[in-house]
């Protein structure tokens, strides 16, 4: 199966980390989060090690949380090591409510608030990646009326165009994060952020895309923006420490899917750091990623309790399932594909093409189409695979339907880190 954590049992259950996924179901109901801890900390090592292995420079991961926040998950991250990516004040607060050291962590977005701009400054966060001019001007503003000194980075579009969804390509001119580099815009941003005396440049990001299976779209990055760096040494008499190359590494969702191990994707981003460097004349950087769905998004799942079973003669079978696009919009969003098991049948063959879909009032409120899984009947427990990375973070309450809880399993025991909403939660801001 997908992930060497994803198991059956004797009972023919389908099992994540030695847990039966039909009693957590029964347990906690459905719908359900399931993460595998050990998965996702043997995720925050394999980056690190590899860098390790490959890196002669100082190297660091950045936890993406976009693709799952919540307190334990920080805890984890931070357990571990590893640094975070924040994209927005709740991320942050939520990042610093955990405990996290807020020099680990990096701060994001295309369109920071004021607000967002002081918290993040009076929090002391590492660095603050900008996005554009007014933010410059802005957090120049801001951190001189309390008189400090931000560390930043500048969120450069390195002109490259991967191959993924669109809505998930964040390279490429046409795109409404960070400053392009073939107009001259990036320039003009580095040359007026050295100008500033309460921003500190001190290096330059890229994030060409996400779940992306190629190298080479990497490899391009590391050559444009190592070449960049050395630009502005030469023109503007500015060394950058740091180049944060942002995230985007592809997980298997279909058994079909070949991601690229992750040592080997830093193994090549680093050859290929260390060649621009070279090549270009450029002293080696202190670099950084930030993966987010290669950290939590594969060794995990989301049970459903499978309601009616609806055959069109001759077009197609609805399998309808309690939860749906709001707790997984991604189906509805990027078409995006998955693997699907009935959890109590999970020794049978899955041989029944179906259409898996949700509750909500949205004839696109599916989960899949062409799914194929077991023969499904009421009362079944539908396993999702693979819904780790941007599912809970994505949910909402459309249809005023609660968010599920979501469970750790790590080597046969589940802990709830997140607790079902109840109709009460529904209401509570209601006035
Ligand atoms: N860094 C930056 C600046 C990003 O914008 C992102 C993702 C990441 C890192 C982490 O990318 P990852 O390693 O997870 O691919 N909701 C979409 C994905 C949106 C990604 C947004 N940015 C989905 O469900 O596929």
């Amino acid at each position: 199966m997908l992930n060497h954590s994803f198991s059956i049992n004797e009972k023919g259950h389908l099992t994540l980390s030695g847990v039966d996924t039909v009693e957590l179901a029964t347990e906690y109901g459905t719908p359900l989060y399931v993460l595998d801890e050990n998965d996702i900390r043997n995720n925050c090592r394999q980056f690190k090690d590899a860098f390790q292995k490959y890196y002669e420079g100082n190297a660091k991961v950045y936890y993406a949380s976009k693709a799952f926040s919540c307190l334990e998950m920080y805890r984890i991250a931070n357990d571990e090591g590893i640094c975070a990516d924040v994209v927005s004040g709740g991320e942050l607060y939520t990042a610093l409510a955990a405990g996290f050291p807020a020099e680990r962590i990096g701060f994001h977005g295309n369109n920071k608030t004021p607000d967002e701009l002081a918290f993040a400054i009076d929090s002391k966060v590492g660095n603050i990646i900008v996005d554009n001019i007014t933010e410059l001007e802005l957090l120049n503003e801001i951190a001189k009326e309390k008189g400090v000194c931000q560390k930043i980075l500048l969120r450069i579009k390195p002109g490259i165009d991967c191959h993924t969804h669109d809505y998930i390509k964040t390279g490429q001119i046409d795109c409404k994060f960070g400053f392009a580099l073939e107009n001259g815009e990036a320039f003009e941003a580095v040359a007026s952020a050295c100008k500033l005396s309460n921003v500190e440049l001190i290096g330059i990001h890229c994030h060409i895309g996400s779940q992306i299976f190629e190298t080479q779209p990497f490899a391009d990055a590391a050559d444009i923006m190592i070449a960049f760096a050395k630009n502005i040494e030469q023109s503007l008499n500015k060394t950058l420490s740091e180049i944060n190359f942002g995230g985007g590494y592809g997980i298997k969702y279909l058994e079909t899917d070949k991601p690229v191990p992750k040592d080997e994707s830093i193994r090549i981003l680093c050859e290929e750091v260390k060649i621009a460097c070279t090549k270009y004349g450029f002293s080696l950087p202190n670099i950084s990623i930030e993966p987010g769905r290669s950290i939590v998004g594969d060794a995990n799942l989301t049970l459903y309790k499978i309601g009616n079973v609806k055959t069109i003669k001759d077009i197609r079978t609805y399998v309808s399932v309690d939860g749906g696009m709001s707790d997984n919009p991604r189906y509805a969003l990027y078409q995006a594909e998955y693997e699907a098991v009935v959890a109590n049948k999970a020794k049978e063959e899955r041989d029944f093409v179906c259409t898996i879909a949700g509750k909500c009032c949205e004839s696109g409120d599916l989960i899949q189409e062409h799914a194929k899984i077991q023969t499904p009947e009421a009362g079944d427990t539908l396993a999702v695979l693979a819904t780790g990375a941007y599912n809970y973070s994505m949910a909402s309450n459309y249809n005023r339907i609660p968010r599920p809880a979501a469970v750790m399993v790590r080597d046969g025991n589940a802990r709830v880190i997140i607790k079902r909403e109840t109709y009460e939660d529904l209401i509570n801001k209601d006035v």
